[in-house]
């Protein structure tokens, strides 16, 4: 049987650490040949090349640098370059990642050649439509042929949504695949030691999300709260953060250590050795679960609700009292049980993607 040809689309840092989990499940398998197109949606190199690099992720075979700019211009610019693409590679299967303005770039352009969208990280919601994300992910989940689904509350929201049947699969989170297989591989930051930090005994911070870092009443009620927390924290920041940070001028406590964004090895090393990780990051709540820490998720809803529910996470919004206490009462976490599978994610996907009928593999979908 002739091989299967995917373009899988990415362009955000969540991306690159899925991906690197369902690429190598690909070589593995042998019967797929994927070509990767990288958006540029994120284009320094500590936001894009250091996962390549680290974790051996193929080159991307077209690179279409639209990083930057509004959301409309980004996502329309990102569409009009991955549709040229697609006209000239004609793959079988195109394959997105989660919910980031490439994620629906990827899924319209090839739905709109009738090329079948399969949607890795699909059936998520915040129900908070004003969250870009959110947009995203419902937009991709509507145009896609195979939804590869982390949760059984992905399941449920896409079946309230009229989305079942053979394209829906429940295959666990591929984020867990990369926290298990780069586990071992883990690397201590090369500055750590100079922070003057004991390991176990600082907060992991990160926070980019537009509904904080757009809106400076909840940026400073963030701050505030870290600075409160009675423990050092680490905050690797996210450019977007930094940029607003600096131009409005926000002065930051000396409790919290200001680090560039960290490569994935550093990140898990820093997730292995905090104390508690507070965030708005989707995957970081994840990983906090997967490495055994207490999670304060400073979002005011979350689409990853199984945490919540089973107290290993808490919601605490962008209010610095909640934050600090939060932070101060967080404490050893029961991460026994498997919420997101088994870490093997990855080689579902590729056996959905084979198994799914396409005209490629002698049906129609
Ligand atoms: C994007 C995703 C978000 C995801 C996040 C992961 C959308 C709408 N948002 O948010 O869902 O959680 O990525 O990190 O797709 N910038 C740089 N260098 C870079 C990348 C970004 O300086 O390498 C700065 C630029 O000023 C840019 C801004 O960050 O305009 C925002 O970047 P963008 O990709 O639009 O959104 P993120 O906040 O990164
Ligand atoms: N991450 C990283 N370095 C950092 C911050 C985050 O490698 O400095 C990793 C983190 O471990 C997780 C992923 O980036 O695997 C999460 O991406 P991000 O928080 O940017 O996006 P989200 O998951 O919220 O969409």
């Amino acid at each position: 049987m002739s091989k299967i040809n995917i373009v899988t689309i990415v362009g955000a840092r969540p991306q690159f650490i899925k991906a690197a989990a369902v690429s190598r499940a690909i070589r593995a398998h042998g019967g797929i040949t994927e070509v990767i197109v990288h958006t540029g949606q994120h284009y320094d190199a500590n936001m894009s090349d250091v996962f390549f690099e680290q974790m051996h992720i193929p080159c991307p075979d077209h690179h279409l640098e639209v990083g930057g700019g509004p959301h409309g211009q980004m996502t329309g610019r990102q569409l009009e370059k991955i549709e040229s693409v697609l006209l000239e590679e004609k793959p079988d299967w195109v394959l997105v990642y989660g919910d980031t303005n490439s994620t629906l770039a990827g899924a319209l352009a090839a739905a709109k050649l009738h090329i079948p969208v399969a949607h890795v990280e699909a059936g998520l919601r915040s129900f908070n439509r004003r969250m870009p994300e959110e947009i995203n992910r419902v937009l991709t989940d509507h145009a896609s042929d195979l939804l590869l689904v982390p949760t059984d509350t992905g399941l449920s929201n896409l079946a309230a949504e009229g989305i079942t049947g053979n394209k829906v699969r429940l295959v666990g989170d591929v984020m867990y695949d990369a926290a298990m297989f780069y586990k071992g591989m883990a690397s201590e930051p090369e500055w750590f030691g100079s922070l003057g930090i004991e390991r176990g005994a600082y907060v992991l911070c990160t926070i980019h999300r537009a509904e904080n870092t757009d809106d400076l009443a909840r940026l400073r009620g963030i701050l505030q709260g870290l600075a409160e927390a009675g423990l050092p924290v680490i905050l690797p920041l996210h450019p977007r953060t930094w940029g607003t940070i600096d131009r409005a001028g926000i002065v930051i406590a000396d409790s919290i250590r200001v680090v560039p964004p960290v490569g994935y090895l550093e990140m898990v090393w820093l997730e292995t050795h905090c104390r508690v990780i507070a965030t708005d990051s989707g995957g970081v709540q994840k990983e906090a679960y997967f490495h055994g820490k207490p999670c304060v998720t400073m979002r005011d809803e979350t689409e990853w609700v199984e945490l919540v529910d089973a107290g290993v996470n808490v919601l605490v919004g962008a209010n610095a009292k909640s934050i600090s206490q939060h932070i101060r009462a967080s404490d050893a976490v029961d991460c026994s049980l498997q919420l997101y599978g088994a870490a093997d994610a990855a080689g579902k996907i590729v056996n959905a993607i084979i198994d799914q009928p396409t005209p490629a593999n002698g049906a129609h979908a």
